[in-house]
């Protein structure tokens, strides 16, 4: 059987949505495996509001606590780099790694995928039904 020449396509990378807020970057946060669409420069954290993902925030977004914690499983690079007090209040973070950012401070710039450790998960009653409509801002 002969081996036909089949014309190899060159892979063009679609351009990404935008929106007047800018272009749109994906979160996927585990371990709920929920993925979203976010505008660049958006903070975790308001993602997570937009989308009803749990996330305790206890000083409300003021880098005053560390309550707001999470984990960079990838694109690291790809969100703001942390600032002095960012670094100060991750100190006081439990189970800090390497690639822990504070989901208040850390603005996306690209795709990412975030951790929300369990204990920073803002569990309530009725998370289950938050989670079956987080896909909706
Ligand atoms: S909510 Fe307090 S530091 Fe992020």
């Amino acid at each position: 059987m002969a081996i036909k020449n089949i014309p190899v396509q060159p892979v063009i990378e679609q351009p990404r949505p935008r929106t007047e807020r800018g272009t749109l970057f994906t979160i996927t946060f585990r371990p709920l495996n929920v993925t979203v669409e976010v505008p660049e420069g958006q903070s975790i954290l308001e993602s997570c509001e937009t989308y009803r993902i749990p996330l305790e925030h206890s000083c409300g977004g003021n880098c005053a606590c560390s309550s707001c914690h999470v984990i960079i499983r990838d694109g690291l690079d790809r969100l703001s780099p942390p600032e002095d007090d960012e670094l100060d209040q991750l100190d006081e973070a439990e189970g800090l790694t390497l690639t822990s950012r504070l989901g208040c401070q850390a603005k996306i710039y690209g795709d990412v995928e975030v951790e929300i450790p369990l204990e920073r998960q803002a569990v309530s009653a009725s998370a289950n039904e938050m989670l079956k409509t987080a896909h909706q801002p």
